[in-house]
């Protein structure tokens, strides 16, 4: 089964409102009217429905770094899938690793909030990946595995669909120091068949499983040839349109 490739932009904690707006317009005319990738950008939380706006109407879709998995009511500072879909997120990014490391995010929490946006009907990126710790003392499989499995708990075959999974070893994000696409691989391959074993041949086949860590115009090519490698997931090169664009021209 031939998987379309599936590139975001998550911009983190990034850009002010004209520049997200003005990086927003210029990914969108990068892009253009190609549809061979899918494409989204995960702007910050305020400037969801400017960058929304800006994109409306092109192939680029918006997403959200982050949600909180009640509806409503007293959780300051946190935000509902409804807000998001409200302000016309197609995407969440959850469990990234920025969030699990720096903020304290459990594996437990990071599949409330999977659970709370698939039923919501939102498109899910779960990210999973090791740290360099756990690399090197062998533990990447382990980890990776734990991540996927406890993540996904509870998650039915139907809504599998809805779900991209994001490889991204930490010691890999923001470093410059890319994965091997040998290496990359090893770790999409292990998550494939560990999504067969819970979902069956057909959902394995099926599932997007994307790589992040320092992926750039230049590397991508070889990152996106690789056999169970189908998309990226982009922090620092997705706040370069040009850069960004590349990537996702490496993909076509
Ligand atoms: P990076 O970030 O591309 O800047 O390494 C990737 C990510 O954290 O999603």
């Amino acid at each position: 089964m031939s998987r379309k490739l599936f590139i975001a932009g998550n911009w983190k904690m990034n850009t002010t409102r004209s520049g997200a707006i003005e990086l927003a317009r210029a990914v969108a005319v990068e892009v253009g009217s190609q549809d061979q990738v899918d494409v989204a950008v995960c702007p910050p939380l305020v400037y969801l429905a400017d960058v929304g706006a800006a994109i409306a109407g092109s192939r680029v879709a918006l997403g959200a770094q982050n949600a909180y998995f009640e509806n409503e009511g007293a959780f300051t500072g946190e935000v509902s899938i409804r807000m998001l879909q409200d302000v016309g997120c197609r995407y969440v990014i959850l469990g990234h690793s920025e969030r699990r490391h720096l903020l304290g995010e459990s594996d437990e929490i990071v599949n409330r909030k999977v659970l709370k946006a698939l039923s919501d009907g939102i498109d899910v990126i779960l990210c999973v990946g090791e740290l360099l710790e756990q690399r090197e003392a062998g533990q990447t499989m382990d980890v990776v595995q734990r991540q996927v499995r406890i993540g996904l708990e509870g998650v039915s075959q139907t809504v599998m669909a809805k779900v991209t999974i994001a490889y991204e070893p930490v010691w890999a994000i923001g470093t410059g120091r890319v994965a091997t696409p040998a290496q990359a691989q090893e770790v999409h391959a292990a998550i494939r068949e560990l999504v067969g074993k819970l979902y069956g041949a057909q959902t394995a086949a099926a599932t997007r499983i994307q790589y992040g860590g320092s992926v750039k115009a230049s590397n991508a090519a070889e990152l996106l040839a690789q056999e169970d490698i189908d998309g990226a997931l982009v922090g620092g090169a997705s706040l370069k349109a040009t850069e960004f664009a590349g990537i996702v021209r490496a993909g076509m």
